[in-house]
């Protein structure tokens, strides 16, 4: 759930710190893999792989995760953008239930668009490095 502002943080508090990715988490061509730091404490991790999985086909994947305690704080969006920002990849996809309303809203934030073909139940959100300048990170 949300936090209170006062534990809510601003972009300049979030640091991604680049890693070595693991199997399935960022390793192999394209991959890519950052550990989410606030104030130098590890919050969860941002990693994408490039995955040729209908109805995309070859496309660049991001997945994140931050520890519960980091959740609901507004970290979310910005490490969706910062990540984004800092790939090699122009276009990101990503995928997520829609129930996951927090991610939705976090990487709508980050400048995400719908791009979910009709028919689709999962929800596929796309990022462009053209159309993110107004991104918040
Ligand atoms: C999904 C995730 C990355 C979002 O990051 P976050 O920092 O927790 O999200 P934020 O604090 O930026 O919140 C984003 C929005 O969702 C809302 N929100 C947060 N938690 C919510 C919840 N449990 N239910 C409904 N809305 C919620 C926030 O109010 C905020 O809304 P706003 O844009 O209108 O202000 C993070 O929660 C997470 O790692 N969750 C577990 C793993 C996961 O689901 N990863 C995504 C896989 S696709």
């Amino acid at each position: 759930m949300p936090k209170p502002d006062e534990q809510r943080v601003s972009a300049n508090e979030v640091a991604l710190v680049a890693m070595q990715g693991t199997e399935g988490k960022g390793k192999g061509p394209g991959g890519e893999k950052w550990r989410i730091e606030v104030a130098d404490v590890r919050a969860g991790e941002v990693y994408i792989n490039v995955i040729q999985e209908p109805p995309l086909g070859l496309h660049a994947s991001l997945q994140i995760y931050l520890n519960i305690k980091s959740q609901g704080r507004g970290i979310g969006r910005i490490a969706y953008a910062k990540a984004c920002e800092a790939s090699q990849h122009s276009t990101i996809y990503a995928h997520m239930r829609r129930s996951n309303i927090a991610s939705r809203r976090a990487a709508e934030a980050a400048g995400f668009v719908d791009a979910t073909p009709a028919g689709f139940t999962q929800l596929i959100l796309r990022w462009d490095r053209s159309a993110a300048s107004e991104s918040i990170a």
